[in-house]
């Protein structure tokens, strides 16, 4: 049993000490989330801001994107690097146009059925633009979340995994509302505070129910295989 502390928290923290102004928090607009969770993926906020805006400017919508020559979605990313990720971004377009009316579907389980949209970026889409209570799983929740639950199976085995996003559910607020600030929450945690190395525990919303931190080497969590 999770204490439904850990997502109040969360949630009041995000509220007044995360991030607010990127311009794809502006309106739960599934086709600005989408772009933007795309991009994020293996590039930094700050480089993926001049892109975005660019994508917007030339292409405002998903029906604009599906209708585009590859070639010219292909050149508006130039520099982004990881091209995987732009060959889908056009193809996820054409499918929500062909398969879905133009509009983007509304829950992760079919979010997910999308060209470049895997579980952790369906979840994101969903939680922010649906406010669907679902948890989002990628590099760096797995690290504050392996933290605060002290969670000492091996990562790098698939079921464990699984096992890790089952108790992520259990954290989650009550109040499907609170979605979009606790995925947020969850994500500014990661970049900001509960780093890598040196985690910032004393300014830690979470710092005196963090199980790892009570163990006392946060470091030490998430437990990743030996190579
Ligand atoms: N990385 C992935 N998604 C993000 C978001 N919504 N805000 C900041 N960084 C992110």
């Amino acid at each position: 049993q999770v204490s439904p502390v850990l997502a109040e928290r969360l949630v009041a923290w995000q509220r007044l000490e995360g991030r607010h102004h990127l311009p794809w928090q502006k309106v739960q607009d599934p086709y600005r989330v989408w772009l933007s969770e795309i991009m994020l993926q293996q590039t930094q906020v700050s480089t993926v801001l001049g892109y975005f805006d660019r994508f917007l400017t030339r292409f405002p919508d998903v029906a604009a994107l599906a209708a585009a020559p590859q070639d010219e979605v292909m050149a508006l990313w130039a520099g982004l690097g990881y091209y995987s990720r732009a060959r889908n971004l056009h193809r996820c377009a054409q499918a929500v146009v062909a398969e879905h009316g133009g509009v983007f579907p509304n829950t992760a389980a079919v979010l997910q059925t999308l060209p470049g949209i895997g579980p952790s970026t369906a979840s994101a889409i969903a939680s922010f633009c649906f406010n669907e209570r679902i948890s989002i799983m990628d590099g760096n929740v797995k690290r504050v979340l392996g933290r605060v639950l002290a969670w000492g199976e091996d990562l790098s085995v698939k079921g464990h995994e699984r096992a890790l996003w089952a108790a992520a559910q259990q954290v989650l607020p009550e109040r499907a509302e609170d979605m979009p600030a606790y995925t947020q929450g969850l994500m500014d945690l990661g970049a900001t505070l509960c780093t890598p190395r040196k985690p910032a525990c004393l300014t830690c919303p979470w710092s005196d129910l963090c199980l790892g931190r009570r163990d006392g080497d946060p470091e030490r969590f998430p437990v990743k295989g030996r190579k």
